[in-house]
């Protein structure tokens, strides 16, 4: 039994790890090494929703009903997001790294685990303020379909945009935020120039390999849902990703450290969790 397992009820935990078992088996979906305690709620949430008994009942449901697993899919990862998140990361990557990616003739970017594109929208308008965002493209991937396509749309809630502005002015942005948006009735659609050099695509951490060579990785507030044993794989996955002095930017929760690869990057901003690859 793994340690954060430990101290929760047996029986409830070879539910759960049965569960987990059968949907990697029939639909391909690996969530056997994401932190205990956050799946468990999830199933839980799950099984009042979807209208069963139990544990079992929702594996029955699963087995046989497609649509059920999509619904737990999305259920099963947090999706929160927002525009410029943690304003002071932007901006120490604007002061840190941007002056290095000028001096590349291409850039290479990819946002692991995305969700609905609202970093990848702060990220497209920060290389177009830096004057680097048509030589560069923009990878945007995440486990779910769903995210990746309102992501695509470039369509966000009018309400948002107090936080959203005030996150990007926070973040050193130097136009008027509301000249990358229309207004449409109670959404905001972003300025489609800003999509003219992201790809959008479908990529499970856990299961995919790397979709190419990189100068710059972000995964932000992903692996925080993760086991140990993951995290080191997909930091793996992202050190081989990286081109040699590529930089890595993490969320506010995580680290390298304590990982088998810490020893591989240098610290670009510690309290900000940027690193740099050293060789
Ligand atoms: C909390 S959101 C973070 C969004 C964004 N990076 C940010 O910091 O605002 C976590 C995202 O990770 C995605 N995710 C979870 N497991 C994943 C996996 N195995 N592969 C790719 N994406 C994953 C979820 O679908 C979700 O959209």
């Amino acid at each position: 039994m793994n340690d954060s397992e430990e101290i929760y009820d047996d029986v409830e935990v070879s539910e759960v790890r049965l569960l987990l078992d059968v949907v990697y088996a029939k639909y391909g979906y690996d969530f056997r090494d994401y932190a205990y305690p956050s799946v468990k709620r999830r199933i839980l949430n799950s099984v009042a929703t979807e209208g069963v008994a139990s544990i079992s009942g929702l594996l029955d449901k699963i087995q046989n009903d497609p649509a059920c697993m999509a619904r737990l899919l999305l259920h099963f990862t947090v999706h929160a997001s927002s525009m410029f998140r943690h304003p002071s990361f932007y901006k120490c990557f604007r002061e840190k790294v941007v002056p290095q990616l000028k001096t590349y003739p291409f850039v290479r970017i990819w946002h692991a685990g995305c969700s609905t594109g609202e970093e990848v929208y702060s990220m497209a308008i920060l290389l177009h303020e830096e004057g680097i965002y048509k030589r560069s493209i923009i990878y945007a991937t995440d486990i779910s379909e769903d995210v990746i396509q309102k992501a695509k749309s470039g369509i966000f809630p009018m309400n948002m945009m107090k936080e959203f502005t005030s996150n990007y002015l926070k973040s050193g942005g130097i136009e008027s935020f509301s000249d990358y948006y229309t207004a449409q009735y109670d959404n905001a659609l972003f300025s489609s120039h800003l999509k003219e050099n992201i790809v959008f695509a479908k990529h499970n951490l856990v299961t995919d390999a790397s979709p190419n060579e990189f100068n710059v990785i972000l995964c932000r507030n992903v692996m925080i849902y993760f086991k140990r044993e993951l995290q080191n794989k997909t930091h793996e996955l992202f050190f081989n990703s990286l081109i040699h002095f590529g930089y890595l930017g993490l969320g506010e929760k995580e680290t390298l450290r304590f990982t088998p690869r810490e020893n591989n990057y240098e610290e670009v901003d510690v309290s900000q969790k940027l690193y740099r690859r050293t060789a």
